[in-house]
């Protein structure tokens, strides 16, 4: 590093801080490359810290300097490379559910046996469970210094400047008694109008939109630009503390007061009670009130009053003794079920759908309900005229929990259809297991010969998320299918030979019929991952199938692999094995769909239509790009998926097996033989903390 000390931020010019700033990026990316991909650093850690900082006070003073590829932007691989790191200083754990009258009773009774109190009641803190997520703000003398997220409880992410954004939250404490140092603790979220308002915004600007506040509210803490997340109308409710360097109240309920008197918010909904009765009470006045809160709860907190009594019954595992989530049950609703059909899937699953009386549940009109499989019908003995109860828990599809039995019942017990509804009226078969066993699942047996199936697979195949041909519908495909001119995807692709055909429907016009096959033509170059997710196999969804791109490359490594997997290729296997996420479930799938031949056929037909682009690659930039990487024994502070989907986002290649192609191995307690071969073939073995320094993590 030059040895000069710099002009201070405020004495330089724009084009001197431009200057500046553009030797700073390529000195930072030089020593980014000897740090982490030579393992060669020539400069110490607070050294580069230095240049950082620097970077990053000539951005605050020149924001509009900011570069994409500025140090301080680099979209981190790792999230831990985003953010710093930031060790709680007292873990952040979370609260055990309860979810019943009698789970607070027992709540209550286990506070009284622990205690030895006997009859006397406890005073207790109702508050409402805020849905949104927690962060710590530490002050020292007053002023804040640091905020973090939770992160794993332990570790959290430094987030400083992005909470310093919020207005609720105070820069410096207000009134007295705060200690020296304390770390403060409590909920950061979006309020309802607040949330439909950003959402719209982001609409109309093109920008993704989240699905709930609690989602939006994570978002938009965690970006890398405080300034995106000062845009955000985030609030924050402050509830609890971690580390205290002396004791300032000596009840929750006082706490609570002192924080309010410091200057944060605190729920104006909470409560202190007394013993099981007032549990049960301002839990029930909650949810009466929770329709016209502002925000989103999903329950209430109890927790013991007074302080010294938290402390003497102290935590178990992970959750305090002292306190337990009361979380609100599903929403539910009455109604009145008027049929059940039948549908038939892609794979031939039989999947009985309940057609209700329309009725309101959580703000939102249901008329359809999943019932699952025939084994759920017989055993909540539904009846087509039953009244029944709908479940909707968040975002899930509707679900009928039971039948009201005191209301006049349906006349009959339904009788599941032996054959399947589509014109081949096939006969529908229980599925059993590869042992025999027999499975709730049934399956209409007529596989591509059921129409419904296949219309099914050609629906799948040309949806937004596969091939998205737009124009190309259920009524068209039924059309097409019905004469002849569809049976297989690749079909699709022939179309343009039936133009004439199509022009003498009387349903398309010149235009339709262009429109049509231009829009087929548009789906003729497609990228693996739709080109894989668009079969439709069991178990490969987009995710997957994504995966798969990524893992394969070409359309080419791909077929030839799938062929190796359905010849059971134990190779082949294991490197299917060794993608993220991939289980035992997906390789049966695969295995299975490949080992037919009228569907090696169907694809092999349907890729000589086509043009498939490899899989995007994921980062080339990092210190393990291309590189083949093996974990094995137990890794502490990462899961193995966790590891897996790191080293994959940051370009390795993950192996199950050591080998010459092999560059790494990360070996946790317990490694074996992995660890003798790759000592025997030289292979570098790196410990789970200097792999997480190798990736920056
Ligand atoms: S007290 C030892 N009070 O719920 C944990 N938590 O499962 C002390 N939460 O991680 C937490 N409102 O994110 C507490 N009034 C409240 C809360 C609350 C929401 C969240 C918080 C915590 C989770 C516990």
């Amino acid at each position: 590093m030059a040895e000069t000390s710099p002009k201070p931020v405020d004495d330089l010019t724009e084009a001197q801080a431009l200057q500046e700033l553009t030797t700073l990026a390529d000195e930072i990316a030089a020593h980014d490359i000897r740090y982490h991909q030579q393992d060669a650093p020539t400069i110490s850690d607070a050294e580069y810290d230095a240049l950082k900082r620097r970077n990053s006070e000539l951005e605050t003073r020149f924001p509009h300097l900011v570069r994409e590829n500025s140090p301080s932007q680099r979209v981190g691989a790792a999230r831990a490379e985003q953010f710093a790191p930031v060790e709680h200083g007292v873990p952040m754990l979370s609260l055990d559910n309860a979810f019943s009258d009698e789970d607070a009773a027992e709540f209550d009774a286990r506070v009284r046996r622990f205690l030895r109190l006997g009859e006397e009641p406890v005073a207790y803190t109702v508050e409402p469970k805020i849905d949104g997520l927690s962060a710590s703000l530490r002050y020292e003398k007053g002023v804040l210094v640091q905020g973090a997220t939770r992160g794993d409880g332990r570790v959290g992410e430094d987030v400083t400047e992005n909470l310093r954004t919020l207005s609720e939250i105070p820069k410096r404490l207000g009134g007295s008694g705060w200690p020296d140092v304390i770390e403060v603790r409590g909920e950061v979220y979006l309020g309802h109008d607040e949330f439909t308002a950003m959402n719209a915004a982001a609409e109309i600007a093109g920008q993704r939109t989240y699905a709930n506040p609690r989602n939006a509210a994570a978002g938009s803490l965690r970006q890398i630009d405080p300034r995106i997340t000062a845009a955000r109308p985030l609030r924050f409710f402050a509830y609890a503390w971690g580390l205290l360097s002396g004791p300032f109240a000596q009840t929750q309920w006082d706490a609570l007061q002192a924080l309010k008197a410091w200057g944060f918010k605190t729920t104006p909904q909470s409560r202190r009670v007394e013993g099981l009765g007032g549990l049960l009470e301002a839990y029930s006045a909650m949810e009466t009130e929770r329709p016209k809160l502002a925000f989103d709860i999903d329950g209430v907190v109890y927790k013991v009053d007074r302080l010294d009594w938290q402390q003497r019954l102290g935590f178990v595992s992970r959750a305090p003794r002292w306190g337990v989530a009361r979380k609100f049950p599903a929403e539910q609703a009455r109604t009145v079920l008027e049929a059940i059909d039948v549908q038939v899937g892609r794979t031939g699953a039989i999947t009985p759908v309940a057609r209700l009386k329309p009725v309101t549940v959580g703000g939102v009109v249901v008329v359809n309900a999943t019932l699952h499989n025939a084994d759920e019908i017989a055993r909540l003995d539904i009846r087509i005229g039953d009244t029944v109860i709908l479940q909707r828990a968040g975002d899930v599809i509707p679900q009928i929990v039971s039948v009201v039995t005191d209301e006049t019942r349906g006349p009959e017990h339904y009788a599941f259809p032996t054959h399947c509804p589509c014109p081949l009226h096939t006969e529908i078969m229980r599925e059993t297991t590869a042992s025999g066993a027999e499975t709730v699942v049934r399956r209409c047996s007529g596989e591509f010969a059921c129409p419904f199936q296949k219309l099914a697979h050609l629906r799948h195949f040309v949806s937004r998320r596969a091939f998205d041909i737009e124009g190309l519908g259920e009524k068209q495909l039924t059309l097409f299918t019905e004469r002849g001119w569809i049976a297989t995807p690749a079909d699709i692709f022939r179309l343009k030979d039936k133009r004439g055909e199509l022009l003498e429907t009387d349903r398309f016009g010149e235009t339709s019929v262009g429109n049509l096959l231009d829009n087929i033509e548009a789906r003729r170059t497609i990228p693996l991952d739709r080109f894989i997710y668009g079969l439709g196999i069991r178990h490969i969804g987009e995710t997957t199938a994504t995966v798969m791109a990524r893992g394969y490359g070409t359309a080419r490594e791909f077929l030839s692999a799938m062929d190796k997997v359905a010849d059971r290729d134990p190779s082949a296997i294991d490197e299917l094995d060794a993608l993220d996420q991939i289980g035992e479930a997906v390789i049966e799938a695969a295995a299975a769909y490949f080992a037919e031949d009228h569907n090696r056929r169907l694809v092999q037909d349907l890729y000589d239509q086509l043009t498939v682009q490899d899989a995007e690659q994921p980062k080339q930039d990092t210190a393990v790009a291309g590189k083949t990487v093996v974990f094995t024994g137990a890794l502490e502070k990462l899961t193995r998926d966790e590891a897996k989907a790191q080293a994959e986002r940051l370009g390795a290649k993950v192996s199950g097996s050591v080998s010459k192609k092999t560059d790494l191995v990360v070996a946790g307690p317990g490694a074996g033989s992995k660890l003798k071969t790759a000592a025997e073939l030289g292979i570098q073995v790196l410990t789970e903390d200097e792999w997480l320094a190798l990736v920056g993590a």
